[in-house]
């Protein structure tokens, strides 16, 4: 009777460690300005919560009224209790608790991925059960598996060097977090109960030379990466994309002009490996001005879409069976518009490419269309050609 009470006392230990070192608050001592990044990002936004986007689809969702919210194993990842309820086929809806309404993706939920494994539906994380261990990558350390913190001293203790962490031990030996692959347990495609792929990140090309998933997403920005050793830049964590910084992405997508014998032609270039928007939802633009003599010459603005649905029409997500149409700019694709406006000297063409998170009608349906945040046009990039 006493060893199962101890074995139940350190199991209960165990659990509480466990739980206790996954709170990304705990990191944040130590690692503030990634905390500060994170915190403002759509990793720690993801739950119903957290994301108007989110839960207006989730409450239309058919999933809702079975009380399974599947969703969890990507969106909030950081409630156990609710995964464990779906395991076990239990009633599992979201609960205001401190993993839905504080982080629905944790530091840890990134920083313990193991490997990936691929399936139909959707890819699956595998997590590490290791204690207190965190994967990273840092060039130069690639085979290092159990880094702990070290102090070594020299000059008969006058001068001590600290390496490693006194919170954690680190991995650096995942490849995952070297090319991009621990982002695909949740970012490589879903597909709904029709076995149709609602979203697809459709990768062009692995290893561009133009970066992959964390090169791209998380540039290297300045300020220190720890309080404890200081370094002068760190891995940005806010995640650029459309509900985060934007512009930080701006230099993937080059824009150019020419002249031809009809009007002109706007060239986009999208250096993305994959499509320039993926979710469903979101309309990419392209909007022309022409600022000639004393007026401003709007011209009509092209569209770039992935519209799902059935039987040649739009439809939500869960109903989706086929793409109804796709002109959505490609990975790696340079995509021409052409316009048949003859344009005089001196006239300024001013460019804008920029995208809406939510299409018209999707945010009508969805009623989120008194939410003018959700609404807007938002800039990407803008050149102004003036011809000559
Ligand atoms: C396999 C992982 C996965 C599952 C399961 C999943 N999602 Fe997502 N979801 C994502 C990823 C990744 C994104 C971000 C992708 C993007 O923006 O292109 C996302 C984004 C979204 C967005 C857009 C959010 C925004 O702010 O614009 C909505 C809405 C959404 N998901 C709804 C759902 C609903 C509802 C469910 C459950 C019925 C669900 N998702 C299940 C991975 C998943
Ligand atoms: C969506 C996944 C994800 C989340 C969430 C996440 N990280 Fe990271 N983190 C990464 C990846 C990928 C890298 C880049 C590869 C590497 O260095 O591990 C990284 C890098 C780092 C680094 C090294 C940075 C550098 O400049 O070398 C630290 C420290 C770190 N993360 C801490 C955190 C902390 C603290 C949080 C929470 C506040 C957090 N991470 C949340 C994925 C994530
Ligand atoms: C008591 C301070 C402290 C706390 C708390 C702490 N860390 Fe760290 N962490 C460090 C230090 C110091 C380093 C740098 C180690 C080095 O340079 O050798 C580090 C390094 C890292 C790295 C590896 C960076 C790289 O690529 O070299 C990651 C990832 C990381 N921490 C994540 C986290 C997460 C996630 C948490 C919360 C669960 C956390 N840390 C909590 C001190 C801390
Ligand atoms: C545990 C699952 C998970 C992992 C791992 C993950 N993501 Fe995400 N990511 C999501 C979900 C879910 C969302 C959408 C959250 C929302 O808005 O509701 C998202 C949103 C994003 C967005 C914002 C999209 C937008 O429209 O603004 C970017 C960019 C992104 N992720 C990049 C990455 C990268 C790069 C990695 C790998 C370093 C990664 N993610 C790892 C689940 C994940
Ligand atoms: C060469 C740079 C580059 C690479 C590599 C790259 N992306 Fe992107 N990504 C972009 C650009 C540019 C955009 C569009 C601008 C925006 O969303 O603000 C984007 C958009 C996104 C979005 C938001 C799309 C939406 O519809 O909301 C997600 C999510 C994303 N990328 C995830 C990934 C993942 C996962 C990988 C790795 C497979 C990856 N990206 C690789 C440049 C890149």
């Amino acid at each position: 009777m006493k060893r199962i009470f101890l074995i139940l006392i350190f199991a209960i230990l165990a659990v509480d460690a466990i739980a206790g070192f996954g709170e990304s608050k705990k990191c944040q001592k130590c690692h503030p300005i990634i905390y500060d990044e994170f915190y403002a990002s759509s990793h720690r936004k993801s739950s119903i919560y957290t994301d108007p986007i989110h839960k207006a689809v989730w409450d239309k969702h058919p999933l809702k009224k079975q009380e399974k919210y599947t969703c969890a194993v990507c969106h909030t990842p950081t409630d156990k209790e609710l995964l464990q309820k779906l395991k076990e086929g239990k009633p599992a809806l979201p609960q205001p608790n401190d993993a839905q309404l504080e982080e629905g993706i944790s530091c840890v939920s990134c920083h313990t991925i193991e490997s990936i494994e691929v399936h139909a539906k959707a890819n699956k994380n595998i997590m590490s059960t290791k204690p207190k261990t965190l994967f990273s990558a840092r060039e130069g350390h690639e085979n290092e598996k159990d880094v702990k913190l070290k102090v070594t001293s020299s000059f008969f203790g006058m001068f001590t060097q600290k390496s490693g962490s006194p919170y954690h031990t680190i991995d650096y030996t995942n490849k995952g977090f070297y090319n991009g692959d621990m982002c695909m347990g949740c970012h490589s495609h879903k597909e709904n109960a029709h076995k149709f792929e609602v979203c697809t990140t459709q990768v062009a090309e692995t290893n561009s030379t133009k970066g992959n998933c964390i090169s791209c997403h998380m540039p290297s920005v300045q300020g220190t990466m720890n309080t404890i050793h200081k370094t002068e830049k760190h891995i940005y964590h806010g995640f650029t994309g459309a509900s985060n910084s934007p512009k930080l992405l701006a230099s993937y997508v080059k824009i150019a002009f020419t002249q031809n014998a009809k009007g002109f032609e706007v060239d986009i270039k999208n250096e993305a490996t994959h499509p320039l928007f993926l979710h469903p939802l979101r309309v990419a633009q392209l909007q022309v001005t022409i600022e000639t003599k004393d007026k401003n010459i709007i011209l009509k603005p092209t569209t770039f879409k992935r519209v799902i649905g059935t039987n040649n029409k739009a439809s939500m997500p869960w109903l989706a069976d086929s793409i109804v149409s796709d002109t959505q700019i490609k990975g790696n694709e340079n995509r021409k518009v052409a316009f048949d406006y003859k344009l005089q000297k001196g006239d300024k063409v001013e460019v804008k490419m920029g995208f809406y998170l939510l299409s018209e009608s999707a945010s009508k349906k969805l009623g989120l269309d008194s939410n003018k945040e959700l609404s807007k046009f938002v800039l990407l990039k803008k050149e102004i050609f003036t011809v000559e």
